[in-house]
């Protein structure tokens, strides 16, 4: 599925999503653990970062400088309300250029809905936009090799690709981050979290 037909879906659940998430423990351990591998807490991004902005909430009690980017207007435009000091980007991740370089870059449940062609791109791009020893938090599909599946959320219909994870941790390498964690963190289910670190 293309970037901006998922755009569309989630601007049909936006309001849902803030209403649901916004006091969500859904993935802040993980959040937290990649936080205590940083060394520099100058500015972190949330790609895919929804309506609740409640990853932007936990880096910022960290003293991270946050922003958020999705490419969802409903999105953006939610939770802008809900932090009119944070800086906001209505981008497609396989598109907009980095501004600067992060202390932190977190990509949960949202890079999972690229394109199978767009993923080792956009996985290169996050690598190059952190500074040195800068950590990158995301979640893939698991398994060892690439996929791609759909199904209904609210809904709506919506499509996954995975390159699988040695792909992933090969492409980590030729960008020079190395694998600090891998977990299936909802086994059975094929859902991963990696946090890699700029060597
Ligand atoms: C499952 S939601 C996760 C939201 C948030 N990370 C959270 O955990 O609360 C996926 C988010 O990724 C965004 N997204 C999907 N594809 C994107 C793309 N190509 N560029 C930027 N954002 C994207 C969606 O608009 C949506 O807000």
């Amino acid at each position: 599925m293309e970037p901006n037909d998922t755009a569309t879906r989630y601007d049909q659940i936006a309001r849902w999503w803030q209403t649901e998430h916004q006091d969500s423990p859904y993935g802040i351990a993980q959040l937290e653990r990649a936080i205590k591998f940083t060394s520099l807490r100058h500015s972190a991004l949330d790609v895919g970062c929804g309506s609740s902005g409640r990853f932007i909430n936990i880096l910022s009690k960290h003293e991270f400088q946050a922003e958020g980017l999705d490419i969802s207007r409903e999105m953006i435009n939610l939770a802008k309300q809900l932090h009119p000091e944070v800086t906001f980007y209505m981008e497609d991740i396989c598109c907009w250029i980095p501004p600067k370089l992060y202390s932190l870059i977190s990509a949960w449940d949202s890079t999972f809905h690229l394109p199978l062609n767009a993923q080792e791109p956009v996985m290169k791009k996050l690598c190059d936009a952190l500074e040195p020893d800068g950590v990158l938090l995301f979640t893939c599909g698991g398994g060892h090799k690439n996929s791609e599946i759909s199904g209904a959320f609210q809904g709506q219909h919506f499509e996954y690709s995975t390159l699988g994870v040695d792909a992933f941790l090969r492409i980590l390498t030729s960008n020079h981050c190395t694998c600090r964690h891998l977990e299936y963190d909802q086994y059975p289910e094929n859902h991963v979290y990696i946090i890699a670190q700029k060597t």
